[in-house]
């Protein structure tokens, strides 16, 4: 198996690399490939056959297939490929500053739909069992007033990955569409919990759980009983669901 982490620094996409990792051949791609020391050194310690860090900058959509190649030529056919970059962005900024909401918006659904589209087709024609990991949210389930840029990116996405899983049916290639909840590591650094809050590892644990264990495309709420929460948040009338904190 080689396994192509897209945002090499991501909590999340670490914690999977470590767990996938023993025997493997695994490719980091980073904008800051200088940061991948230590868990580079860490994947070894656990056994990976081999570590490759590749420069990867998203917002850079044309460089997205030469990236996917590039781990190819350094790694082999890419069985698993884990799409973890991403910002939360600042909403408050992002309300009075449209580049910054443009920039959310890019990083976070055109450049996740660019590199999806283009592991989809790669993938597919290695002809071998493959899987694509991608990371919508609960914030796109119901955009909310506190978060709707982020949100709005996430939802966009989340119809995306359903429509490219049934895309991708009958192939050898399928997709996991991971929904976390609040995930306490960097991306929320400084934020309070929310109710049902996981850490990286446990997003991890259910993605890697599914990978090894389950056939197919699949949609994995983390934790898992956020669905009922999830139901309930539909139900919530406008003038409440407005005046939500976050
Ligand atoms: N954390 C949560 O609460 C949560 C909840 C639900 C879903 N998710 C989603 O899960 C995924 C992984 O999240 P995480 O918690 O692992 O986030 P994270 O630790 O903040 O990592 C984000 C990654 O994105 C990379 N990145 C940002 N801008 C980039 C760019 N222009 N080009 C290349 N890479 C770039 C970062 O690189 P640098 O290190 O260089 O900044 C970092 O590797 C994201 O899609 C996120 O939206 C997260």
């Amino acid at each position: 198996m080689s396994i192509l982490i897209l945002g090499g620094t991501s909590d999340i996409g670490g914690e999977i690399a470590r767990r996938l990792a023993p025997g493997e051949q695994v490719v980091l791609a980073a904008r800051r490939v200088e940061a991948l020391g230590e868990l580079t050194a860490e994947l070894e310690t656990l056994g990976a056959a081999a570590v490759h860090p590749v420069q990867f900058e998203a917002t850079d959509l044309g460089s997205h297939r030469a990236v996917v190649r590039q781990a190819c030529d350094l790694a082999g056919p890419i069985t698993c490929a884990v799409v973890a970059f991403g910002i939360l962005g600042d909403q408050a900024r992002a309300e009075t500053d449209e580049a910054h909401a443009v920039e959310i918006a890019t990083l976070d659904y055109t450049a996740q739909v660019s590199m999806l589209t283009v592991l989809a087709d790669e993938l597919r024609t290695q002809d071998l069992r493959s899987t694509i990991v991608a990371f919508s949210s609960i914030a796109g389930w119901r955009a909310r007033r506190a978060n709707y840029v982020y949100g709005s990116t996430k939802a966009g996405l989340d119809a995306f990955c359903q429509g490219l899983s049934d895309a991708l049916h009958g192939s050898a290639v399928s997709l996991i569409t991971a929904r976390p909840g609040f995930v306490i590591g960097s991306m929320t650094t400084g934020m309070s919990p929310a109710p049902m809050s996981v850490y990286p590892g446990d997003v991890a644990d259910a993605v890697v759980d599914r990978i090894t264990t389950g056939r197919g495309s699949a949609t994995l709420w983390i934790p898992g009983r956020l669905r009922l929460l999830a139901w309930i948040m539909r139900t919530v009338p406008r003038p409440l669901w407005r005046r939500m904190p976050r």
